[in-house]
C-alpha cells in the first residue's frame, strides 16, 4: 500500500513505554505544534525506581487527558490529523499497551493511517527535530553517529540516509542512566538519580574519589557500567558507609561518578567517530540532558574534529515529539501498521516487527 502522505502532514505521536505518558502533534515531521508530557516521579519516588504495575495504572488514568491536552494546544480535532504514531516497544509491556491501545482506537474511529515506532529510533530522530525556538539540532540530517544514553539503553548507532540505524556497540550490563539511578540510591539521593546526581555534583570535586573509567573490551565500542557502580559501593564502604559522609563528601562522590560516566561515554564516542570517519554525533536519551556529558562531548569534538549535537533538554527525556517525528518518516515512506500490531518489550532496531523503511512498498 503506498498511500501518499502530505509533506506538511499533521501527525499525533503517543509515547508510554516507561513512566511518562506523552502526546505531541508535529507538522511535516519537524515543526512542533504541541507537546504534553505527564511524568510519574512522585508515584515511583518512594520505591527508588519504576514499579511497572503502578506505571501502567497511572497511564490508564491519564492517557485520554494527555492526548486531549496535545490536541487542544494544537487546536485540532482527531479527524483533522493526517496520521498517528505510537511507541510499540521496547519498554514495559503494560505501559506500552496503554498508549498502543489508545492509539489503535483513535486511528480506527477516525480512519487515520497509523504506525508503530521503535522507541530508540524515536530518541535518535529527536536530534533532527528543531526544539521550539531553540534551533538546536535543527540542521542535523543523516549520515551521523547516534549515541543513545537512557535509563534502559546505552548504545552507538550508525544512522544513514537510508534504512534503519545500525548497531555499532552497546552496554554489556547496566545502561548509563540505570547506573545514575543506582548510584543515586547508594548516595541517599532521590529518584530519578540522573538529575539528582548532576545537581549535587555542581558543588563536588570530580577528582576527589578515584573511580575506574569503565570500558568493556579495550578497542571495541561496547560499554559497561556495573563495575563502576560496584566501585562506588566499595569506596563508600571503605569510608565507613553513607552515614559517615558529610554533604561535601556526597557531592564529591556525585561529581566523581558523573565524570567517570561522561569520560567513558566520550571515549567510546570519539573512537566510533574515528572508525566511522563521521563528522557529527547525535547524543540522545535522558542522560544526554547531563551538563557534564555535554561539555565533555563538545570538548572532545573540538579536539577530534567532530560536531556533537544534543536535542533540547525536553527532547532528551521521554517525549512524544520524537515518536511523531520518527512516525512521520515511516508514514511518508508508505509504511502502515494495522490493528494487529503488538507491543514488544525487547527488540533490536533492525529486527521484526521493525522493518526497514527503505524497503517499504513504494
Ligand atoms: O530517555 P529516558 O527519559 O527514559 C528511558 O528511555 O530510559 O531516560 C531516563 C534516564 C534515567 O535513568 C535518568 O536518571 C537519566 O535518564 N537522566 C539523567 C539526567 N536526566 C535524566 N542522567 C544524568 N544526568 C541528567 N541530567
Ligand atoms: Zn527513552
Amino acid at each position: 500500500m503506498a498511500d501518499s502522505f502530505p509533506s506538511d502532514g499533521l501527525v499525533l505521536g503517543i509515547e508510554s513505554s516507561c513512566d511518562e505518558m506523552a502526546a505531541a502533534v508535529l507538522r511535516g515531521g519537524r515543526e512542533i505544534v504541541s507537546s504534553a508530557v505527564h511524568g510519574q516521579e512522585s508515584v515511583h519516588a518512594p520505591y527508588g525506581g519504576v514499579v511497572p504495575e503502578l506505571a501502567s495504572r497511572d497511564h490508564v488514568r491519564v492517557v485520554s487527558g494527555v492526548v486531549e491536552a496535545a490536541l487542544k494546544e494544537a487546536g485540532l480535532s482527531p479527524a483533522e490529523l493526517d496520521g498517528l504514531a505510537v511507541t510499540a516497544g521496547p519498554g514495559l509491556v503494560g505501559s506500552l499497551l496503554v498508549g498502543l491501545s489508545f492509539a489503535k482506537a483513535l486511528a480506527f474511529s477516525n480512519d487515520l493511517p497509523f504506525v508503530g515506532v521503535h522507541h530508540l529510533v524515536g530518541h535518535l530522530v529527536a536530534a533532527e527535530v528543531a526544539g521550539q525556538g531553540s534551533g538546536e539540532g535543527a540542521d542535523l540530517v543523516p549520515p551521523y553517529v547516534g549515541l543513545v544514553v537512557s535509563g534502559g539503553h546505552t548504545a552507538l548507532y550508525r544512522v544513514g540516509a537510508e534504512g534503519l540505524p545500525v548497531l555499532l556497540g552497546e552496554t554489556r550490563d547496566d545502561a548509563a542512566g540505570e547506573a545514575f539511578d543506582k548510584v543515586a540510591k547508594l548516595l541517599g539521593l532521590p529518584y530519578p538519580g540522573g538529575p539528582a546526581i548532576s545537581k549535587v555534583a555542581l558543588t563536588g570535586d570530580p577528582t576527589a574519589v578515584d573511580l575506574p573509567r569503565p570500558m568493556a573490551r579495550r578497542g571495541g565500542l561496547d560499554f559497561s557500567y556495573s563495575g563502576l557502580k560496584t566501585a562506588v559501593s566499595v569506596e563508600l564502604e571503605r569510608r565507613g558507609g553513607l552515614r559517615s559522609l558529610s554533604e561535601q563528601d556526597v557531592a564529591d562522590f556525585a561529581a566523581s561518578f558523573e565524570t567517570a560516566v561522561a569520560e567513558s561515554l566520550v571515549a567510546r564516542a570519539a573512537r566510533a567517530m574515528k572508525t566511522e570517519s563521521a563528522r557529527r554525533i547525535a547524543v540522545v536519551g535522558g542522560v544526554a540532558a547531563n551538563r557534564r556529558l555535554r561539555e565533555e562531548m563538545h570538548a572532545a569534538g573540538a579536539r577530534g574534529g567532530f560536531e556533537a549535537v544534543f536535542p533540547p533538554m525536553d527532547l532528551c527525556t521521554d517525549n512524544a515529539v520524537m515518536i511523531a517525528a520518527a512516525g512521520t518518516r515511516l508514514l511518508e515512506r508508505g509504511v502502515r501498521d494495522d490493528l494487529s500490531l503488538e507491543a514488544f518489550s525487547r527488540v533490536p532496531i533492525g529486527e521484526a516487527p521493525w522493518r526497514d523503511p527503505a524497503q517499504a512498498p513504494a
